[in-house]
Order: structure tokens, then sequence, then C-alpha cells
């Protein structure tokens, strides 16, 4: 029996990325398992790019819909916000205070995402103790993430494990699952697909609006009927991972003898992500136009995860001593 979890940010609309690197495989490993997955949204997380309420509440609907259309069944599984768990912030503060300030200094996602700030929030600095008090709250064995995230879960596992030789055993160590046959999906400028560098598709929304991105996807100037290389082009690797595979051997045929456009492979990438993700569209309009129903589902699921929220708290309380030794005695 094993315990799946995972979170998706509320910092923007789900992508492409968020999609097929993590929700995706998320329900499918979710699925496989006898026990409820643990699957939520991360708007604290959020919190450490967006300033605005509206857009925050925003961004949570429309990831709880991605969730949903993807495939998710709240009825099975754990479904909920982060934020509706007040008990992570308590366990990411005894967390914080066993992690070494240099594990987070020297962070690759601390290092690159600081870079380009002109203010550099604390919140940003211990974003990886609240992620891992979001898998440690819920005694998870496996979290399947994008291979973006892998430093992330080897800090997780650091401090579980710095917490459990400093305290006794209370933690369980959490293993990261990374699909090798999905890769960090480029965005439309060729770097990683990321909300921060506005490089999205997002295959759910408005298809005008997928449209126009996907025609400025860049490439190189290589005319028409010179061959290209498709495995240095950011349309074929995207088309690889929403095209069946004959269509992608075909492509791939394509670009090598020449005679072939980067235009039609546009078009032929636009034609591929709208067949397949035809159902999610409409399944994600459909919850995203009844935010009662959003709503409630995510209100059931958070009461589900704080009473297992509750099990390690106490017990984390108990070991670091904030909760007094006879206490049990008089709850
Ligand atoms: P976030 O919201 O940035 O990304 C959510 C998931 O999507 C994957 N992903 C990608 N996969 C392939 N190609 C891409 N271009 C791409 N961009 C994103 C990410 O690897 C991730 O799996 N810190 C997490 C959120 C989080 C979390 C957690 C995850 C908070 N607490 C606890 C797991 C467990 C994040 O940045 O997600």
């Amino acid at each position: 029996m094993s315990r799946v979890l995972t979170g998706i940010q509320s910092s923007g609309k789900p992508h492409l990325g968020n999609l097929l690197g993590a929700i995706l495989p998320a329900i499918e490993l979710a699925e496989k398992q006898s026990e409820p997955a643990y699957l939520f949204i991360a708007d604290l997380h959020a919190l450490t790019v967006i300033r605005d309420a509206e857009t925050l509440r925003e961004n949570t609907y429309a990831v709880a819909a991605t969730w949903l259309a993807a495939g998710l069944d709240p009825e099975k599984h754990v479904f909920f916000r982060q934020s509706d768990v007040p008990e992570v912030c308590e366990l990411a503060w005894y967390l914080g205070c066993l992690t070494p300030y240099p594990m987070l200094a020297n962070a690759h996602s601390f290092k690159e995402k600081s870079g380009h700030l002109a203010e550099v929030s604390a919140g940003l600095f211990t974003y990886p103790v609240l992620m891992a008090a979001d898998i440690l709250l819920y005694q998870t064995d496996l979290v399947p993430v994008g291979k973006d995230q892998k430093q992330h879960l080897e800090i997780t596992r650091d401090i579980a494990g710095a917490f459990n030789r400093a305290y006794g055993e209370v933690f369980k160590l959490p293993e990261g699952i990374y699909r090798e046959e999905v890769m960090i999906l480029p965005g439309i400028d060729g770097r990683k697909m990321s909300k921060s560098y506005g490089n999205t598709l997002d295959p759910l929304g408005d298809l005008n609006e997928l449209y126009k991105r996907v025609k400025r996807i860049v490439t190189d100037a290589k005319p028409l009927d010179a061959p290209k290389d498709p495995e240095n082009c950011t349309i074929f690797k995207l088309y690889s991972v929403v095209a069946p595979p004959e269509a992608v051997e075909n492509m791939r045929e394509r670009y090598l003898s020449g005679g072939y456009g980067y235009g039609q492979a546009k078009e032929a990438l636009y034609e591929a992500l709208v067949q397949r993700f035809s159902a999610e569209r409409e399944a994600y309009h459909r919850w995203i136009s009844d935010k009662p129903a959003l709503e409630a589902i995510l209100q059931k699921g958070a009461e589900k995860a704080r009473a297992e929220a509750h099990k390690t708290l106490s017990r984390v309380r108990q070991k670091v001593g904030v909760q007094g030794a006879l206490s049990s005695i008089f709850s």
C-alpha cells in the first residue's frame, strides 16, 4: 500500500507541462494504489508570486477545474486546497528549525528564481520547507513530479531524516517518481515551459489564443526545402508528447527529408493539441462555470486532509516539546 501525493501551484492556469508532467501521471499512479491519494492545489506556494487576492482565488479554481477535468475522482481521493489545512504552516516552522541555511541558499530553483527578481522574499527562500511539510504531514510514500522538482524531493528527504534523527522516527522518507518518458516540456521560446516565463501553452483554454501561441513558437531560420533536425526543434518535441506514435514518426521523416516547413509543423501541432485534449477541454469549461460545486468538493477534501494532518502534527508536537507531556489527559 503506497500513499501518493502531489500538488500544483495556483500561480496561473495550469499549462501543458503541468498536465503532461504532473497531473495526468499523478492520476494514473493514484488509480493504481489501493489507498486514496492526496492531490492538492498549492495556493500558499503561489503567494510567493501572486499579490492579488482575486487573481489567486481565480487561479485556484482554474487548477481545481483542471485536476477534475483530467479525471481526478474526488470521492476516491483526497482533493484539497493547501491553505484549507493550516496545520501545514505549523509543521513547516518545526521543519524550518532543522533545515540548514546553505541547503536552501544553494537550491537551484531558488537561485534561478531569485536571480531575475528585484525583491526576493523570505517566502521564496523557505519554499522547499513548506513543500517538505506538504509531503511529510500526510506520511507520503510516492511523489509524482516533473524532473525540475527532484532537488525539492531530496531536500524533503534530508529534512525528514534530520527530524527523525533528532527526535525519533516520525516521518516516512518519500520517494520522488519521475517518469523517464516525460521530459521537462519546453515553452514557446524553447526554455522550460513555466508560468513565470510567460511561454506556456494552455490546451484547455481559448483555442484562438492557443493557435496564436503555437504560431509564435521560436524555430531556426531554415528554409522550407532544407532537411531539419527534429531533436532540436521545440515544435517537434511538443508534437512528440501529444500526437499518436505513428504521426510522430511521420513528422520525423518529413523533417529529415526536407520540403516540410515549420509553418506546416505548427499547424499539425495545433491540431494534435485540439484533438488530444478535446474531452478535457469540455470538462474544464463545465467545472470552471460551477464554482460552488468546486468549492463544495474542496471543502470536503479539506476535512479529510485535516483529520490526517492532525495525527502527524500531534505526534510532532509531543516530540518537539510544544505540547505538554500530560496534555492528552486534559484533551
Ligand atoms: P508547479 O506548479 O511549478 O508545477 C507543478 C508540476 O508540474 C511539473 N512541471 C512540468 N513538467 C514538465 N514540463 C514542464 N515544463 C513543467 N513545468 C512544471 C512540475 O514538475 C510539478 O510536478 N513545488 C511544486 C508544487 C508543490 C508540490 C508540493 C509538489 C508544492 N508542494 C508537494 C509535490 C509535492 C511546483 O513548483 O509545482
